[in-house]
């Protein structure tokens, strides 16, 4: 069994194939941590909980000596008011405005199987016993509540997720100001904190600083996860590198506010927390309610970053992208946006779908503008009806065109949103996010609508069904192009305003899941203004999520580099460009560009009317690589070979299939030098035992030869210049 529990020393075991997490019941009966990292044969580490009177450390009432001290001791859920200055995981305003709880042990169940919080996307088992959960009991006798923590153990997937349910036993109302899905504390410091910043058009850049005293965090107040932050830090051991080192790595499956903060105190150990964001967050739980988290997923590799991304990526592949999804080929696509922006009618999409099935491509995606009278971002978000000025033959005759010229068909919408002026917004001015009397902050001119209510709900989902079920459309780019502002919901009573935020996000999964159910066989393509909203959460639903706005090839490897860390290639969109690029204005050969795009799911955003003659024969060979590669990329492990964060010179990554029998290798050159240095590129992964063929070149090598020696990559390689090298075992 993946989970023990000791009842003579209280100690409670949790095993991975590769990986031991134990902690213990103590003395006053709070839950103190005792290890996470590589795998042990024992749960006897009584000995390694240390207690010393120390000074200015408060101890409990009843303590017959001054050596325990919430203050000092590892937690697996710190306590607000008990002594532990450290950042808690919970409070609680309890009816007489106090806002201590107490929670000790009460009683713990093992599961079979997974344990998933109501209405949140979570990660899921899929066959018998590949996963078991421990819901350990905690109780505040005062209060009445009960806090359960729920760890679930996914043995051969080397990964334990976490998260909290809140149940309010007592017989008065309570409010929830803060409530974490994990807190864990390890007895050093000697960390940096890895996490993936960003801007709109220049999401998930990797960023590494050494941990401090004090508090270090990343987070999001806007009302999605964010281009700014992604919800994932790694504390890296100093000098772990793709391949070595102690890396412990959190992510959160939520695409809303969020705080992820590592702590170090005074004693020279680090606390980490994660959850939903506490900031202007309360949820009143009355008598006989409950709240729960959503779920963090915890990785520990000791091999560095490059074994945490497999383990994530295996993870996410088997657990939490949607099996239906995950391992099917996607359609190439090409998207209109950058090809025409609002500029479009039926005809100009019939001809790109011409053009584009010539190319090869399989699916036409018509983009914003096709709705209202949007001619421009200024209007129509809300009006989800046709707009037959643009797309005179309708829509379900234009997709039946599209079809009978061999493509299928895409939309796109931005369910949560509403325009100045629409008719929507003229019938329901009342449905917009708003605080009463104040004006409302807009941007890219539109507002947003409150999804914590049920009929603002009802209606997006009534206006997206009859759009969806009007003509054959198998694809849909889920939009949000904005940050939240002035938020309050007139729903909602005054002491329960800090509730907004949360039951936001869960209307956005209540869509998801209505619109899923109705449209099962619907390919939704996560997006906000490119990646701002690139998470777990979002991931659950949408088995792709467009990357960046920014499709220049040269700004994306940095973008795919950094979202790579964690989320599987498979997820992220990629599409090839016009140039020069529309974001930077940069010329890159199109056939950089299209390795490049290689690394998502492939597509075009440009007008294939204008791509020069001379260029077709690359389209070709661009899509024949896509079919060609597919299964290896989407299925096989990633390695990092070179990283664009260490140097502007370069940047390369390598593909393995599972049986290590196929191998496709791209290099990127950013800048070259004058008189360029010698690249020779040791892979990765590979059977040292096998003989691999070139196919480009016919030359046999060794795996040993090839992992020890290396590739030679061409001295000559211009400015962002691409080549690409696969091999076979014979
Ligand atoms: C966002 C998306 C783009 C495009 C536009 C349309 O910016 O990220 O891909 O769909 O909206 O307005």
């Amino acid at each position: 069994m993946s989970i023990s529990y000791n009842k003579d020393t209280k100690i409670f075991k949790l095993d991975t194939k590769e990986n031991s997490y134990v902690f213990m019941v103590t003395e006053f009966g709070y839950l103190a941590h005792l290890y996470y990292g590589k795998y042990l044969q024992t749960d006897d580490l009584a000995y390694s909980l240390q207690l010393d009177d120390i000074s200015l450390s408060p101890n409990p009432a009843g303590a017959t000596d001054r050596t325990f001290s919430l203050d000092v001791i590892p937690s697996e859920y710190s306590l607000y008011g008990r002594g532990d200055f450290r950042e808690s995981s919970i409070m609680v305003e309890q009816e007489d405005g106090s806002r201590v709880v107490d929670l000790t042990y009460k009683e713990h169940t093992i599961y079979s199987g997974k344990m998933k919080p109501e209405g949140l996307p979570a990660t899921f088992s899929k066959e018998e016993n590949d996963c078991a959960t421990l819901d350990v009991v905690l109780e505040d006798e005062v209060s009445g509540l009960l806090v359960h923590l729920f760890y679930s153990v996914f043995p051969d997937s080397d990964v334990i997720t976490r998260y909290v349910k809140v149940e309010n036993h007592g017989a008065d109302t309570v409010a929830l100001k803060r409530v974490m899905s994990l807190c864990m504390d390890f007895d050093r410091c000697d960390f940096d904190f890895i996490h993936l910043h960003g801007a709109w058009a220049r999401e998930r850049h990797m960023e590494r600083t050494p941990l401090i005293h004090g508090k270090q965090q990343i987070d999001s107040i806007r009302g999605v996860s964010s281009a700014q932050h992604n919800p994932f830090v790694a504390l890296a051991e100093r000098g772990a590198t793709e391949e070595y080192g102690a890396v412990y790595a959190f992510n959160f499956i939520y695409s809303g506010n969020f705080l992820a903060e590592a702590e170090v105190n005074q004693l020279d150990t680090t606390r980490f927390i994660m959850g939903i964001h506490p900031m202007d967050f309360s949820w009143e739980l009355q008598p006989g309610s409950r709240f729960e988290t959503p779920e963090v997923v915890m990785v520990y590799s000791d091999r560095g970053f490059t074994r945490m991304t497999h383990v994530f990526h295996d993870f996410y592949r088997n657990h939490l992208i949607s099996p239906k999804w995950v391992n099917r080929k996607r359609p190439i696509l090409i998207n209109n946006w950058e090809a025409t922006y609002f500029d479009f009618d039926d005809e100009k999409l019939l001809e790109i779908a011409r053009n584009a099935k010539n190319m090869g491509v399989e699916m036409l995606v018509m983009d914003d503008g096709w709705f209202g009278e949007r001619n421009d971002d200024f209007t129509s978000l809300g009006d989800w009806f046709v707009n037959e000025k643009k797309i005179k033959c309708g829509l379900k005759r234009l997709v039946e065109q599209i079809n009978e010229i061999g493509l299928s068909f895409g939309i796109w919408f931005e369910p949560e949103m509403v325009s100045p002026g629409s008719e929507l917004h003229k019938k329901h001015p009342e449905w917009c996010v708003q605080t009463r009397n104040r004006s409302m902050s807009t941007s890219r001119s539109q507002y947003v609508l409150d999804m914590s209510r049920e009929d603002v709900i009802d209606y997006i989902y009534t206006s997206m069904e009859a759009i969806l079920s009007s003509a054959h459309i198998e694809y849909v780019k889920w939009d949000m192009n904005r940050n939240l502002t002035e938020t309050w919901s007139a729903l909602l009573p005054a002491h329960r305003q800090g509730e907004f935020w949360h039951r936001y996000v869960l209307g956005v999964y209540a869509l998801y899941e209505r619109l899923l159910a109705r449209f099962p066989e619907i390919l939704i393509e996560g997006c906000a203004s490119g990646g701002a909203r690139f998470d777990p959460g979002i991931l659950y639903y949408s088995p792709q999520i467009w990357t960046s706005d920014d499709t220049d090839a040269i700004e994306r490897l940095k973008i795919q580099y950094g979202t790579s860390l964690v989320y599987p290639v498979s997820a992220m969109g990629a599409h090839v460009s016009a140039c020069p690029n529309h974001q930077t204005g940069r010329i890159t050969p199109l056939k950089t560009r299209g390795i490049v795009a290689l690394n998502g799911t492939f597509g075009y955003e440009l007008d294939p009317l204008n791509i020069p003659e001379e260029d077709k024969d690359i389209v070709k060979i661009q899509i024949a690589d896509y079919h060609k590669y597919h299964d290896l990329i989407a299925q096989g492990d990633l390695y990092r070979l070179l990283s664009p964060f260490d140097s502007s010179d370069h940047s390369a990554t390598e593909y393995v299939s599972k049986d290590k029998k196929e191998v496709l290798v791209q290099y990127v050159r950013i800048l070259a030098k004058p008189n360029n240095s010698y690249v020779r590129l040791r892979l990765k992964g590979l059977k040292k035992e096998l003989y691999y063929r070139m196919e480009e070149t016919g030359n046999v090598y060794s795996g040993d030869v090839l992992m020890n020696v290396g590739l030679n990559i061409p001295r000559n390689c211009k400015d962002f210049e691409a080549v690409q090298f696969y091999l076979t075992a014979v």
